[in-house]
C-alpha cells in the first residue's frame, strides 16, 4: 500500500494517540473558509485581512469534467456562519448553498458537505451565499469549470476572474460599514481598486496567431464591466456557462454585469503593438485590464471557431401554454415607492428605509414566507422584467438558465443572470424543469441585501 502525506499523518496521530489507527478513509476535499493576508494592493500598500477559501484570492480553481461531481467539504474558520453558493450549476436544490432557504449555514468551526453532478460544461463560478453583500467583498468566491469531453481547438485556455475591492488605501483594510445605506440605495458597493484573478495589475504572454480561449468572470458586487478586446479579434462562444449556437464575433463593447460570465475564442493579431483587454472606466476611457505581452508568432489559425458542443436539455420553452408573471423593480434612490409589502404587511417607504429595505420586487421587500411564483415541474414560465428604479440590475436565477423572449418573438441565448435596465422591460421563460426552492434576486448584492431578493418554488 503505498503511504501518501495525508495517510502518514493519520497514521501517526494514531500511533500518538491511541494504540490502533483506523484504516485511512478517502478524506473528503476540503474548501475552508479563513481569514488570510492578501497582497490585493498594488506593491508599496499594505496587505488586505480578506475571507478566503483555502487561503487564495480568488479560491482555488475547482476543475471536473462534464457529467461528474463535485465533492468538497466546507470546514468553516470563520467567526460567522457561512455557506457556498454555486453559481449557474443545474444543481440538486439541497446543494444550492443558500442559507435560510435551502440549508442552515455552517457555524464557526463546522462543516457542510456539498456533493453533487454537474450536467453542463462551461464556465461558473462560487461564492458565500450567507449575508453574501459582505462575505463576498472580502473575498468569498472562485471558479468552477467543468471541461467539454471534447476541448475546442485553442492553444490554451485562461481563466480571467474580474473583481473590485473597496479599500481604505493606508491600511490595505476593507472600507466598513459594508452595508453602508448610501451604498444600498444607489449602485451597490463598487471597489476603488480593479484587478483580475486577485491581482491589481494581471498579465500575461502570447504569440501572435495564438488562439486563446478566455473565460471571463465578473465577481464584483456591483460593477458593470465595459470591456473591448486589443489587438485581438475574437469570438464569443458561450454566455453564463452556456454555449451559444455559433460563435459571434466580437465587434462592440462586452458588457459583463455582476455574476455573468462570457467565453471567448480570441486570436492574437498584435505584433509588436499592445494586447489586451480593456475597460471603459468612464464612457469614453479605455483602461488596460489585462495586458498581454507579445513574443513571438506562429501561424494564425484560418477558419473561425466551430461552435462548442450543446449542453443537454437546452431546447426552447414552448411559451404558447406558459404562464406569465410581473415583476417590477421599485425602490432606490431617485425614484419613488410610495408603499411595499414588507413581511405581509403594507408599509410606506419610510418605515422599509429604516428597516434597511431600500427596493421591492412586485411590491415585496425581502424574502417572504410564500415564493413569487409556485410552478409545477416542466411549467413554462415567462417574466415581464420592468425595471422602475434609476439603476441597473442583475437579475439573477439559481437552479435554472432562461432565455430572453424578444420582441419579435425569438429567444435569445440560455442565460442566469441578465441585466434589466431603467425603462426598458424584459421578458425571460424558463421551464420549470429542477424542483426545489429557487432565489430569484439582483446580484448586485447590496441591492439584495436590501429587499431584491424573491424565490420561486418547482414542485
Ligand atoms: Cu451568484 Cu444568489 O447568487
Ligand atoms: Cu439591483
Amino acid at each position: 500500500m503505498e503511504l501518501n502525506r495525508r495517510a502518514f499523518c493519520a497514521g501517526m496521530a494514531g500511533v500518538a494517540g491511541m494504540a490502533l489507527a483506523r484504516p485511512a478513509l478517502a478524506a473528503p476535499d476540503v474548501l475552508s473558509a479563513r481569514k488570510a493576508s492578501v497582497q490585493l494592493a498594488p506593491e508599496g500598500y499594505p496587505a488586505t485581512q480578506v475571507w478566503s477559501y483555502d487561503g487564495t484570492i480568488p479560491g482555488p480553481l475547482i476543475r471536473v469534467p462534464q457529467g461528474g461531481r463535485v465533492t468538497r467539504q466546507l470546514v468553516n474558520e470563520l467567526d460567522v456562519p457561512t455557506s457556498i453558493h454555486w453559481h449557474g450549476i443545474r444543481i440538486d436544490n439541497a446543494m444550492d448553498g443558500v442559507a435560510g432557504l435551502t440549508q442552515e449555514p455552517a457555524a464557526p468551526g463546522e462543516t457542510f458537505d456539498y456533493d453533487f453532478a454537474v450536467p453542463d460544461a462551461g464556465t461558473y463560478w462560487y461564492h458565500a451565499h450567507t449575508n453574501s453583500m459582505e462575505q463576498v467583498a472580502r473575498g468569498l468566491s472562485g471558479v468552477l469549470i467543468v471541461d467539454e469531453a471534447t476541448p475546442p481547438d485553442v492553444d490554451r485556455d485562461e481563466v480571467l476572474m474580474l473583481d473590485d475591492w473597496l479599500l481604505d488605501p493606508e491600511t490595505g483594510l476593507f472600507a466598513e460599514p459594508f452595508d453602508h445605506p448610501m451604498m444600498m440605495s444607489h449602485g451597490g458597493r463598487t471597489g476603488n481598486l480593479i484587478g483580475v484573478n486577485g491581482q491589481y495589475a494581471y498579465a500575461m504572454q502570447a504569440e501572435t496567431g495564438e488562439r486563446l480561449r478566455l473565460r471571463l468572470i465578473n465577481a464584483a458586487n456591483a460593477r458593470i464591466f465595459g470591456l473591448k478586446l486589443e489587438g485581438m479579434t475574437g469570438w464569443t462562444v458561450a454566455l453564463d456557462g452556456m454555449p451559444l449556437d455559433a460563435p459571434e464575433p466580437v465587434r462592440d463593447e462586452i458588457v459583463l454585469s455582476p455574476a455573468q460570465r462570457v467565453d471567448l475564442i480570441v486570436d492574437v493579431t498584435a505584433s509588436d503593438g499592445p494586447a489586451g483587454l480593456l475597460m471603459s472606466l468612464d464612457g469614453d476611457s479605455w483602461e488596460a485590464l489585462v495586458e498581454i505581452g507579445v513574443t513571438g508568432a506562429r501561424p494564425r489559425r484560418n477558419a473561425a471557431p466551430a461552435p462548442l458542443p450543446a449542453n443537454p436539455n437546452t431546447a426552447l420553452p414552448d411559451l404558447s401554454n406558459a404562464r406569465r408573471f410581473d415583476m417590477v423593480m421599485e425602490g432606490g434612490a431617485m425614484a419613488g415607492m410610495d408603499s411595499a409589502t414588507y413581511q405581509g404587511e403594507q408599509m410606506d417607504f419610510r418605515a422599509l428605509i429604516e428597516k434597511g429595505q431600500f427596493w421591492a420586487l412586485s411590491g415585496q421587500a425581502g424574502l417572504f414566507d410564500t415564493p413569487f411564483a409556485s410552478l409545477k415541474r416542466g411549467e413554462v414560465a415567462r417574466v415581464t422584467l420592468t425595471n422602475r428604479t434609476a439603476f441597473p440590475h442583475a437579475m439573477h436565477l439559481h437552479g435554472m438558465h432562461f432565455r430572453e423572449v424578444r420582441a419579435d418573438g425569438t429567444m435569445g441565448p440560455l442565460r442566469d443572470t441578465i441585466l434589466s435596465v431603467p425603462d426598458a422591460p424584459l421578458d425571460i421563460a424558463f421551464a420549470a424543469d429542477n424542483p426545489g426552492k429557487w432565489l430569484f434576486h439582483c446580484h448586485m448584492l447590496a441591492h439584495a441585501a436590501s429587499g431584491m431578493n424573491t424565490w420561486i418554488e418547482v414542485a
